[in-house]
């Protein structure tokens, strides 16, 4: 079921719960501060669309400057595709042939790039590129210490010479550690990158070894992406939760030099119910993932409690002079990761001038939602 109880001029103050909604100024802010960040450092920005998978917001940041998105599912390329998005990376591995024909077919349509790790990856890429008399940039993934996809660096040239002696377009290196991004500390998360650069740099030797030209080293995300930029080598990045900036992501000690990010992705959530102590709200965890943790209830001084599938319990903090919000007020949640909770929702109500006060000003469709293929 598909359905939005929003509309434009809306106040916010009545759009009906749970709705997922975007702070259209301080998106914008996140928007335009990544965008300078990148210019400034003469690094190419291709932001990670898995985080939104709406096509207005890929072309918002196309039109301040990011040279195209990446995804990591067949299925959001063709969403975003359709939707008239013209450059995409799939920052990912498809191995599956069935898989590949659509990426072949895609990449007839648009500029498509993708990734590979394997010699059976590539293979059969090639053979499905050469079906459909199409052509894709193809970029050798390294595992820089993530643990997940990934050849070993040292590889990377016996591999790349593989992607060139198939026929196919080798356009250097995907070098992304997600692990990295998440660790609290500035400081570890600046010697994870540094060893990353490290191994990057030992990739792209191994590139030359084997006589090619490595054009670009792609990679990094919200949490690093200063150590990236800074490191020389890297020539894309590839953040993608800057734009709405969830509470875990807040939770980082921030890196020296990062621009400073708003949260700008919201649950609108009512009360239903209220006892003595506690206030219970009308979002559970159908409304917001908690994969990363509970959602931080925005400006009071409450505890969220996890209530199950569709209820959320609200405490005031221990020590605090907040009082329970009553039955039928609005609270709004800044959920602990952004990508899986968007992936909850069909549609972004957009509200312009701030939460309590603002008008709703656009609705959002969430093209590639629930695209896992
Ligand atoms: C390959 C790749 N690049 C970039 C990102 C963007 O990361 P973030 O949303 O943490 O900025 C991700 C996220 O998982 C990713 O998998």
């Amino acid at each position: 079921m598909s359905s939005v109880r929003a509309f434009v001029g809306q106040p916010a103050a009545d759009i009906e719960t749970p709705a997922l909604v975007i702070d259209l100024d301080a998106m914008e802010r996140n928007l335009t501060r990544m965008a300078e960040f990148a210019k400034a450092h003469r690094v190419r920005l291709r932001p990670h669309a898995k985080t939104h998978k709406c096509a207005a917001l890929a072309r918002l940041q196309m039109a301040a400057g990011a040279v195209g998105v990446c995804v990591q599912k067949v299925d959001e390329a063709e969403a975003l595709a359709a939707a008239g998005i013209g450059d995409i990376y799939l920052s990912n591995e498809v191995i599956d042939p069935i898989k590949l024909q659509r990426v072949a077919t895609l990449a007839g349509r648009i500029r498509l790039a993708i990734a590979v790790d394997s010699a059976l990856g590539v293979e059969r890429l090639a053979a499905a590129l050469a079906h459909a008399g199409t052509r894709a940039d193809v970029f050798v993934e390294i595992d820089v210490g993530h643990g997940r996809c990934g050849i070993a660096p040292v590889a990377a040239g016996a591999l790349a010479h593989q992607v060139v002696s198939n026929g196919l377009a080798f356009a250097g290196l995907q070098a992304y550690h997600g692990r990295a991004q998440h660790l609290r500390g500035a400081a570890e998360r600046e010697a994870v990158i540094r060893h990353a650069v490290g191994l990057a740099r030992a990739a792209q030797a191994s590139v030359s070894a084997a006589g090619l030209e490595c054009r670009l080293v792609t990679g990094a995300g919200t949490g690093t992406f200063v150590h990236e930029a800074a490191s020389g080598l890297y020539g894309e990045i590839q953040p993608g939760s800057y734009l709405f900036l969830d509470r875990d992501y807040a939770d980082n000690e921030p890196s020296a030099g990062a621009p400073r990010f708003e949260h700008a992705l919201f649950v609108k959530a009512q009360v239903m119910s209220r006892g003595v102590s506690h206030a219970v709200v009308d979002a559970g965890h159908k409304s917001h993932a908690i994969d990363s943790g509970l959602p931080k209830v925005w400006q009071r001084d409450l505890d969220f409690a996890n209530g199950g599938d569709e209820h959320g319990i609200l405490r005031t903090r221990a020590g605090s002079a907040a009082v329970l919000p009553e039955l039928g007020d609005a609270v709004w949640l800044v959920p602990g990761h952004c990508d899986p909770t968007v992936n909850l929702h069909d549609h972004y109500v957009g509200v312009r001038g701030g939460l309590t006060a603002g008008v709703v000003e656009t609705i959002w469709p969430i093209e590639a939602r629930g695209g896992v293929r």
